[in-house]
C-alpha cells in the first residue's frame, strides 16, 4: 500500500491553513496513496543514542507544511523524502538566506545589506553612524527594512526618510533583518508564481491601492498573470537553485518591466491561487510527489 504522511505546524489552529493538507490529501487520494494528516508533535523525530529516530518510517514520504527545522532535518537524516526538503525550507525561511544563495547566478534581486546582530536591547541604534551613511548612499529613500522571518507581510517596512530610518532599526534591532531598495517600478504591484516539479504553473498579480506592500492579507487584489518568458524562466531558474519540489515566488516589476526576486516562499498557500486562476495546484503538487517517489 503507497501511504504519505502530511506533517502540520503543532500549534496552527488556522482554519486557513486545513485547506493546504486537505485538498494535497484529497489529490493524493486520488493517485491511490493513503494519507494522514498530523499535527507535529515531540515524539515525530529525535536523537536516541546519537542516533536520529523517527516514528514515522511506515511512511513512504511526507509532505512536510510545517517549518519547524529540527524536525526536518531529523526526518531527512532517518531516510525519509520531504516535500519540501529540509535545506530548501530552511533556506527560504529566512528572506536574507534566500538573497545570499541567489547571488552570482545572473538573478535580478533588489540591493540588499544584511542588519547587524545586537544583543544588547539598550545599544543605540543612533551609533551606527557608517552602516546609516551606507544605507541613505546605497539604497536611498524611500528604503524597505524587513525581518529575515516573516509572512504575509507584516514584518516588511518602508522608511521614507532618515527619522523613519531610525525608528525601524531601533523595532529590528534584535530580530534578524536586511535593509533593500525599493524597486519603486512596483509600488503596490507584485507578481506571484507557483513552481512545482521545476515548472512555472501559474501566476498572478496583486496590486495594493493603499500600500506598497501588495500581500491580499493586507488589501491587495488578485487577478490571473499571463506568464510572459522572462518571469516564467526566472521563476524556474530560483525554483532550480533553491532546489524546491514546490514554491510561489513573488517577484516585482523592474524598469522595464522584468522579473525582480523578492522573495521565496516554500510553503505557499494555494488557495487563492486555485481560485483566481481555475488550475488545480494541489492536484499538479501531487502528481510530481507521485511521480518522484515511485518513478513512474
Ligand atoms: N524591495 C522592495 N521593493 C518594492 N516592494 C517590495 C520590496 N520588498 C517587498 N516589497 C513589497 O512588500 C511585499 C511583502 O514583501 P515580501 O518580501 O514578499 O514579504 P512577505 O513574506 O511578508 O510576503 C511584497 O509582496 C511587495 O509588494
Ligand atoms: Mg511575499
Amino acid at each position: 500500500m503507497k501511504k504519505a504522511l502530511i506533517l502540520i505546524n503543532a500549534y496552527s489552529k488556522l482554519k486557513s491553513a486545513m485547506n493546504q493538507p486537505t485538498r494535497l490529501k484529497e489529490e493524493l487520494k486520488k493517485l491511490g496513496v493513503e494519507v494522514d494528516i498530523r499535527p507535529n508533535s515531540i515524539d515525530t523525530a529525535m536523537i536516541i543514542d546519537g542516533r536520529p529516530v523517527s516514528l514515522l518510517q511506515d511512511y513512504d514520504f511526507v509532505v512536510y507544511l510545517d517549518k519547524d527545522k529540527y524536525t526536518s532535518a531529523l526526518l531527512e537524516k532517518s531516510g525519509l523524502r520531504l516535500f519540501n526538503r529540509h535545506e530548501a525550507v530552511l533556506i527560504c525561511d529566512d528572506k536574507m538566506d534566500t538573497h545570499i544563495r541567489l547571488t552570482s547566478q545572473g538573478i535580478n534581486m533588489p540591493d540588499t545589506i544584511p542588519g547587524l546582530l545586537c544583543y544588547d536591547k539598550d545599544a543605540s541604534v543612533q551609533e551606527a553612524k557608517d552602516r546609516i551613511k551606507l544605507i541613505e548612499e546605497r539604497l536611498g529613500y524611500p528604503c524597505v527594512i524587513k525581518e529575515s522571518y516573516g509572512s504575509l507581510g507584516n514584518k516588511v517596512y518602508c522608511a521614507e526618510n532618515k527619522d523613519q530610518l531610525l525608528i525601524l532599526m531601533e523595532k529590528v534591532k534584535l530580530k534578524a533583518h536586511l535593509f533593500q531598495n525599493m524597486i519603486s517600478t512596483s509600488r503596490g504591484r507584485d507578481v506571484r508564481i507557483i513552481v512545482i516539479g521545476g515548472k512555472a504553473i501559474c501566476g498572478m498579480e496583486r496590486t495594493s491601492q493603499s500600500d506598497f506592500r501588495s500581500n491580499i492579507e493586507l488589501g491587495g487584489r488578485a487577478k490571473p498573470f499571463n506568464m510572459t518568458q522572462p518571469f516564467i524562466e526566472m521563476a524556474e531558474r530560483v525554483a532550480h537553485i533553491l532546489q524546491l519540489d514546490y514554491c510561489g515566488i513573488d517577484l516585482l516589476f523592474g524598469e522595464n518591466g522584468e522579473p525582480i526576486v523578492c522573495e521565496v516562499n516554500s510553503n505557499a498557500f494555494f488557495g487563492a491561487m486555485e481560485s483566481i486562476t481555475g488550475i488545480n495546484v494541489a492536484a499538479i503538487y501531487a502528481k510530481h510527489m507521485y511521480e518522484t517517489v515511485y518513478k513512474v
